[in-house]
């Protein structure tokens, strides 16, 4: 299916958990439904850490993209699976370093568009598109990356929190690897996504999350396989690790208790 995608609906269905809504839930926002918060609340029986993860997931995000602006001097961001917009969502966190940063942010949730679009598109610097992330294609070829993304700049593709929602069918590393050959060299990756060690943790997720999902869902992977989706490409230091521990900041993050599942991940360059 990586050079077929499915035709994107822009009707929300509340009658199926999506990971967009839940993902919003965990964070504590407000674009959810009953179902959603049942899903989810039915999920942190068994895996009771996943509110923490998220929330430290989104505060990686937001030290990653200020530290790319801020170090590296990145103006462009192109944001994979990008959520419902929260507080400080990538291209604030980018404009604030400088307001000429350009954010394009893709989800193929309708809610993403149909909440998200008056904040994710707060400026002429900024637009969000519905589509399926394995198209690259279709996103490289979009008005909108065409509008706001010169290819001949580095760029910092995102893939935060989504790798997971890709099937091995669909190559999740060939994905990334297909982004990272449209880009400059300069450029950077950012990947990270739900891992376990425990194989009964990842069978049960996996499990629970494709069931609920109707199908929206990837697989919980193994630290290893995350590292081979970054092939040939410049791991940066630290390395990829439990991304609550990439370059903390000051400020006091929620500890994962638990640690039955993880989020894991890190940034890559291209050379
Ligand atoms: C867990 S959220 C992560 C949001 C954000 N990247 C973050 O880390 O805060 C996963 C997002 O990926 C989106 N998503 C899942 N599969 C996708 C696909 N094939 N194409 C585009 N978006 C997808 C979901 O709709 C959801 O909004």
């Amino acid at each position: 299916m990586s050079q077929q995608t499915p035709p994107q609906s822009s009707v929300v269905d509340v009658s199926i958990p999506s990971v967009a809504r839940m993902y919003d839930y965990y964070l504590g926002g407000k674009d959810n439904y009953a179902v959603d918060r049942a899903a989810c609340d039915e999920l942190s029986k068994v895996v009771p850490s996943t509110q923490v993860l998220a929330l430290n997931n989104r505060r990686f995000l937001q030290r990653v993209v200020r530290w790319l602006a801020q170090e590296h001097g990145i103006r462009q961001f192109i944001d994979h699976g990008s959520g419902l917009p929260t507080q400080d969502n990538v291209h604030q966190v980018a404009q604030a370093v400088d307001p000429a940063s350009r954010v394009v942010y893709i989800d193929n949730d309708p809610i993403v568009l149909a909440h998200g679009r008056a904040l994710l598109e707060e400026n002429a610097n900024t637009a969000v598109i519905q589509a399926d992330m394995r198209d690259t294609d279709g996103i490289f070829g979009s008005p909108e990356v065409k509008r706001l993304i010169d290819l001949d700049q580095p760029v910092a593709a995102l893939f935060v929190s989504v790798l997971h929602c890709i099937p091995d069918s669909d190559d999740p590393g060939g994905l990334v690897a297909r982004v990272a050959e449209r880009l400059v060299p300069g450029s950077f990756l950012v990947v990270c996504q739900l891992v376990s060690e425990d194989p009964a943790t990842r069978d049960f997720v996996t499990n629970f999350m494709a069931e609920s999902t109707h199908g929206q869902w990837g697989r919980v992977r193994q630290a290893h396989e995350l590292a081979a989706f970054l092939d040939g490409l410049e791991i940066q230091e630290p390395g990829l690790v439990e991304v609550s521990t990439w370059k903390p900041d000051a400020e006091l993050g929620p500890r994962q208790l638990t640690k039955e599942w993880i989020e894991f991940g890190g940034v890559a360059r291209k050379a």
